[in-house]
Formats: C-alpha cells, sequence, structure tokens
C-alpha cells in the first residue's frame, strides 16, 4: 500500500489554500486533537493533519471510530464566517460523495445528517468541531474517516454496518489520489459558499433519507416518522404517524 507523504499528496494539488499545509504523522490519538492544537497556534485556514493510524478516534455523539492502516483520517481546519456553519456539514458531506465518484466511479449516498452508505452500510464519517467564544467563530475543525483499503471482514465488530472502498470494488484504491480530490472538492464548494450557491439543492439530491419510514435518537428520545424534508440550515423534518411534524437539529438515523 502506497505512503501518504505530504509531498505528494501536495504536488501539483493546485489548491489555493485547502491542503497547502499538510502535517502528517505515522500514528496520532486523534486528529481532531492535534488539528484543535495547531488552530489555536494560528495555523492556517485549510491545514490538514493526517494519519496512517488511529488509536483513539472520535465520532459523532460521543463514539469511538475505527481507524486503522489502510483507511484515511483526516482533519482540516477551516475559519469561515459564522453564518456558514450550517453549511459545513453539506460541504463535507458532499466532498467526499464527490471524490469517490470522481477516484472509483462508485455513487455513495449521504445519510442524515452526513454519513456516506452504500446500501445502508457506512463507509464514511465526519465529525464537525467548532470553536465559538463570545459569538465569534475562531475555527472549524472537520474531521473525515473514510474506509478505503480494508476487508471488512477483519472488523467483525463493525462488518454489520461498515463497508469499505476496497471491498466494494475487488481492489485496492489509491488513498493519494482520494484525498487530493478530496481537498479539491472540498475548496470548491467552500469558495461557492458566498455565491449563495445551492450547497442544500445538491446536498438534498444525495440525501438517501428523504422518503424514508425511520427511527430517530435524538438525546435519548425518540422519533418516528417519514423524513418528509431538510429545513435550508440542513434540519431533518420527520412526519410522526399522528401528522405533527417535528425538527431534528442532532441525532441518529435508523430505517425502519
Ligand atoms: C462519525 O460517523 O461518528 C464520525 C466519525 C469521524 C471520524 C474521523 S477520523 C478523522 C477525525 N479524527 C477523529 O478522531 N475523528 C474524525
Amino acid at each position: 500500500m502506497e505512503n501518504l507523504t505530504p509531498q505528494s499528496i501536495l504536488d501539483g494539488l493546485g489548491t489555493q489554500f485547502v491542503g497547502q499545509k499538510i502535517i502528517h504523522f505515522p500514528a496520532l490519538d486523534s486528529t481532531m486533537e492535534a488539528a484543535k492544537r495547531e488552530a489555536l497556534w494560528g495555523a492556517p485556514a485549510g491545514t490538514v493533519i493526517i494519519t496512517e493510524e488511529q488509536t483513539a478516534g472520535r465520532g459523532r455523539l460521543q463514539r469511538t471510530w475505527v481507524a486503522p492502516k489502510g483507511s484515511l483520517a483526516l482533519s482540516i481546519i477551516l475559519r469561515p464566517n459564522i453564518d456558514y456553519l450550517p453549511y459545513l456539514i453539506m460541504l463535507a458531506s458532499l466532498s467526499v460523495t464527490y471524490s469517490i465518484q470522481v477516484v472509483t466511479g462508485l455513487k455513495p449516498q449521504i445519510k442524515w445528517p452526513n454519513d456516506v452508505m452504500f446500501n445502508d452500510k457506512k463507509v464514511c464519517g465526519i465529525l464537525i468541531e467548532n470553536d465559538i467564544r463570545k459569538n465569534a467563530l475562531k475555527h472549524s475543525v472537520i474531521g473525515i474517516g473514510i474506509n478505503v483499503n480494508l476487508r471488512m471482514a477483519d472488523y467483525p465488530e463493525i462488518a454489520s454496518r461498515a463497508t469499505s472502498l476496497s471491498d466494494l470494488l475487488g481492489r485496492e484504491v489509491s488513498r493519494t489520489a482520494l484525498v487530493r480530490q478530496l481537498l479539491i472538492e472540498i475548496e470548491r464548494l467552500y469558495l461557492s459558499l458566498p455565491r449563495g450557491e445551492s450547497l442544500i439543492e445538491q446536498w438534498k439530491s444525495h440525501l438517501a433519507t428523504l422518503g424514508q419510514i425511520v427511527r430517530v435518537n435524538s438525546g435519548g428520545k425518540i422519533y418516528r416518522g417519514l423524513a418528509e424534508s431538510v429545513t435550508s440550515d440542513g434540519n431533518l423534518i420527520i412526519r410522526q404517524k399522528d401528522g405533527h411534524a417535528i425538527k431534528i437539529i442532532a441525532g441518529d438515523v435508523t430505517l425502519r
């Protein structure tokens, strides 16, 4: 398997700022922690922290994230206008979707809010953490974990709900090509934010959740109903059996 060197990622990348500074570690507890440290020390927007292997990867809703050798685990520091915060989830999941499509030809779907999936199995998880002080956004860190070259049979604890690109394709995928495309897509979508381009429309068109009967766990409360729509800032609207609509800001969706 090829090594992920900053040089091979950067060579001819052609972005203005995303990925122009890459900090690579052979192993790390979590790229989120390293990225936050770098952000506080003043790392420029677009800085990427990437590792071959994560020993204490973190997921959404206080979960852990398995990222052994062969997967992609990285965090990107951004310093967006606070008004753009709701769009980062859309931007991140779309960038992963597009880059997988370009590099492998596979067409993933997005499960609300930002899991990238194939046939109900997760191939990528995204975690976004923001440092907001006195109503000002200091920085955002987008963490992305993609199961690239993993034999899921080696990970029986997650194999029923996760898949990998190599398992889907029956061959290995260049992680360098994937990360390069990912950085290009992130920058392209990020730069489109001020132009008010319809990120939401692109995101909706990839959301597998819409139109499905779902069960949502939101802060320990369970809601069931039809995933009817999303609001302009990305919240999920569930139409319950009694006709009442409920807005979900954060939660975990499973199909019924
Ligand atoms: C989830 O689906 O729960 C989100 C998983 C996010 C995993 C990535 S891997 C790179 C970055 N570092 C972490 O510790 N987590 C994110």
